[in-house]
């Protein structure tokens, strides 16, 4: 069952109802502002970090779900309702929602008055912009009483949702052109140098600042006194909940329509321009952004700039095919997705509260691969931030606070797997762009600028850490935990409340991972071929003999027979082995294995991915291992704490799912990894998002495995590496383009169901277009490039502005 539409050409996914299975979401912003939207107007904004500069209160597994947000209550001669049918719920005539790149557009109508409400942050500013139409679509004149509502959040989202003896105390605002531009300035008496603001480009009938007022003592959501009552307070808020409430009265004759714009605004000012006065904030920066965005042409402007912006990122990659749920996903809302990640990491979405967890190390590595051919120059940055917090032992805080860009030290560091993915990072983005003077950038050790050494020297202990960590049977030692958080090998949890990860109270080294080695293997190429361009011949000698070495070690104690292993635990028993009750087999060493091309030759890949095939695979994706644990393993550690089916206890993690796929189309099987995409990606499940439930343009982490109650059932959308590797997937290998070192690969393998199909790729400034013809027989393909045949399938880099034709058949 769908609850909405693809619009390819305005690139928007259109929700016809608001009553989808779950609040659908969008993001708003790409640099330092951000919103989350939901389809119902919910959600709520934060400059840089969800967690301590939020602006919006938001209420997080609240009944009724999706609680907070924006929202404008129209009073129609006593019939009070909202554009976006939450909170009021009144019944809609007609209901849109219009998820866009970048903004969202939501549309209601209800006995003859059309309400648009068009919800973008401008690209280079630090608000959010409301667009309100009010159209009078009935036969008689209209006198509306309409009030916008935002409550504000008193920064700090942890303190403000627990800390009320303080902060009942602390809020305060400031009211100016009779309540047209509102003030939250909590705080800003002492430490804070920032203040919040929401503004009309209309004179107002009155105004709100405090919630008791506005909705009365003993109201909800659906019914606030000034809404029901038609006409504002003007109270200000001292202490409690600040809010922030504009009442406008509109008059419409038959057909007429009014446009006014808001303004949700953050503006830092400098601690000795803080003041216009005492006790009265310098607003000078707020009138300047209100300025900006005081008419609609404004708004327009900002749309286009918007829509140029996205134009221009999307054309780096773009597909012409005959499957438009092909193209849409690697057009529009992957590439869109890898952008939320790339900026969020997996700190703010509905299903992370954005107060828990800072950057990861491992995360925003492998969030880099799927972003990294939009914008290069961003990517940089993030290795460089990232790679600083990395120790001088090569190993590194699993998390970093993207405020301050320390390490977290609530979680520190031992995640073995978590140096590695920094080269997986920087080689991704020297392919791309082929700007190895990253490898010189003078980069700290834990941010001490004392101990900065060339990047490249940080790839060469990442490599080492791993060398430097080996177990009993020379495999890499797992840790806290690898990829898999929830693989505990060192954790022996018996007390509730204990991280599963961080109470680490074993620290034998015995617990080895067979993934990591998988790891090691795939990178150790990357970081030869780097170490040789620097003229470290013997470190790339070095590289790829312990690389030969571990592939070894992996066949001889990393292979079960029909699969490879997962781990060897703490006692140095196997896990993920035939021999097990449960859990025989998993999927991440059987994915990296076969991706770093291990037992390729042997046979062993072709076995393990049959073994996948025929224990992992389920109608909804591949599961992470099987049979599930059905008890609590104090030795394996949170795995086994969830219930069968459900998260790494035997879900389909879509972040994995993947590598399988890449891994097939390396050993030549395109059908079956084209097959097992398409199970997984968003806009294939459109058809099926009332067993699916979440928003069918985005991954979810998670989809419900064949083993739980709700097999099908997705959750955790959005944040997830989900989205980057399966951009790598279906762009650099199913489709087959790929920016390598020296020039750009084309090997498409997807099986023979798309018979032909166009990619264009701009790269290093160049631009090429690829018609591909493909009959899905796999092996090499033919290529001819402007006109010219070449041999193999590595097409040279042409010049910064040149078009390269090239034709291939697959
Ligand atoms: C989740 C993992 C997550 C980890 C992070 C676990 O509870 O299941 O998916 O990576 O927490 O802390
Ligand atoms: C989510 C985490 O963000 C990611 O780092 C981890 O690899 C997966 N969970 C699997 O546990």
């Amino acid at each position: 069952m769908r609850f909405g539409y693809f619009d390819d050409k305005n690139r928007e996914y259109v929700i016809t109802t608001p009553k989808t299975p779950y609040p659908w979401i969008n993001y708003l912003g790409s640099e330092s502002f951000f919103s989350l939207v939901s389809h119902r107007a919910g959600g709520y904004c934060f400059y840089r970090d969800a967690r301590l500069r939020r602006l919006m209160r938001y209420r997080y597994n609240n009944v009724p779900t999706d609680v907070g947000g924006r929202y404008f209550y129209i009073n129609d001669g006593g019939d009070v309702w909202n554009p976006s049918f939450a909170p009021t719920k009144a019944a809609l005539d007609s209901f849109e929602c219009r998820h866009g790149l970048g903004y969202t557009r939501i549309t209601g109508e209800r006995k003859g008055v059309r309400a648009g409400l068009l919800m973008l942050v401008p690209p280079g500013h630090t608000a959010e912009v409301h667009e309100l139409r009010l159209k009078n679509t009935g036969p008689s004149p209209k006198s509306l009483k309409v009030f916008s509502f935002i409550e504000f959040c008193l920064w700090n989202a942890y303190d403000d949702m627990t800390n009320y003896q303080r902060n009942f105390s602390t809020g305060e605002v400031e009211v100016e052109r009779g309540g047209a531009t509102i003030y939250h300035k909590t705080e800003y008496r002492e430490r804070r140098d920032h203040f919040a603001f929401y503004s009309v480009n209309a004179d107002v009938a009155g105004f709100d600042t405090d919630r008791e007022t506005f909705f009365g003592l003993f109201n909800d959501w659906s019914a606030p006194d000034v809404a029901a009552k038609g006409a504002s307070s003007n109270s200000v808020a001292s202490g409690w909940q600040p809010v922030a409430s504009h009442g406008l009265d509109v008059n419409l004759a038959p057909g007429e329509e009014k446009t006014f714009v808001f303004t949700l605004g953050y503006v830092e000012n400098p601690r000795d321009e803080k003041w216009e006065k005492p006790g009265v904030i310098n607003k000078t920066r707020a009138h300047a952004l209100i300025e900006k965005f005081s008419n609609p042409e404004q708004v327009a402007a900002a749309m286009k700039a918007l829509a140029d912006h996205w134009s221009r990122l999307l054309s780096n990659y773009s597909i012409e095919s005959s499957d438009e749920k092909l193209n849409r996903m690697v057009n529009i809302w992957n590439p869109y997705q890898c952008m939320v990640t790339f900026n969020m990491s997996r700190s703010a979405s509905y299903f992370e509260t954005g107060i828990g967890r800072g950057m990861g190390f491992r995360d925003s590595n492998q969030d880099l691969l799927g972003f990294v051919h939009l914008v290069p120059e961003r990517a940089r940055e993030r290795i460089i931030d990232i790679a600083s917090t990395q120790f001088p032992d090569g190993s590194a805080y699993h998390q970093y606070q993207p405020l301050t860009k320390r390490g977290n030290n609530d979680v520190g560091a031992g995640f073995n797997d978590d140096p590695l993915w920094l080269i997986f990072g920087v080689a991704a983005y020297i392919r791309e762009t082929g700007d190895y003077s990253i490898l010189d950038e003078q980069v700290p050790f834990d941010n001490d600028p004392k101990t900065k050494v060339p990047l490249f020297e940080h790839l060469k202990r990442s490599f080492n850490y791993t060398l430097n960590n080996l177990g009993p049977h020379g495999l890499p030692l797992i840790g806290r935990a690898d990829w898999n958080d929830c693989l505990n090998l060192n954790c022996f949890s018996e007390t509730p409340d204990e991280s599963f990860q961080t109470t680490g109270n074993r620290t034998g080294r015995t617990a080895e991972s067979v993934f990591i080695a998988g790891m090691f293997v795939g990178v150790a190429p990357d970081y030869a071929f780097l170490a040789e361009k620097l003229g470290f011949a013997d470190e790339a000698k070095k590289a790829r003999g312990e690389a030969a070495k571990m592939t070894d070690v992996i066949l001889k104690h990393g292979w079960d027979g029909e699969w490879f292993l997962r781990a060897y635990d703490f006692f140095g028993k196997k896990v993920g082995s035939k021999e097990n009750k449960e859990s025989q087999i998993f999927i991440e060493p059987q994915g990296f294995c076969v991706m770093a091309g291990v037992g390729v030759e042997g046979g062993q890949a072709k076995k393990a991915l049959d073994s996948v095939k025929e224990r992992l695979d389920t109608k909804y994706g591949i599961v992470l291992n099987n049979p599930p644990y059905s008890e609590y393993h104090v030795e394996l550690g949170e795995i086994s704490s969830y219930p069968p089916g459900y998260k790494e206890n035997a879900g389909i993690f879509c972040h994995n799912n993947p590598w399988v796929i890449i891994a097939e189309t390396v050993i030549g099987r395109g059908d079956r990894a084209f097959e097992y995409w398409k199970k997984i990606a968003p806009a294939y499940l459109e058809d099926i998002s009332e067993i699916h439930r979440l928003e069918p343009y985005v991954y979810a982490q998670m989809i419900a495995g064949k083993d739980a109650v709700r097999h099908g059932e997705a959750k955790n959308s959005w944040l997830t590496g989900t989205a980057a590797w399966n951009f790598v997937a279906i762009s650099q290998y199913l489709l087959g383009i790929r920016p390598d070192y020296d020039g750009l690969r084309v090997r498409p393998c997807l099986g023979g169901e798309i018979a032909k199909f166009t990619v264009t790729r701009k790269c290093r400034g160049a631009e090429y277009r690829i018609n591909v013809k493909n009959s899905g027989k796999g092996g090499p393909a033919k290529l001819t490039v402007d006109g010219k045949p070449l041999a193999g399938d590595l097409v040279p880099y042409a010049k910064p502005g040149a078009t390269v034709i090239i034709d291939c058949e697959a």
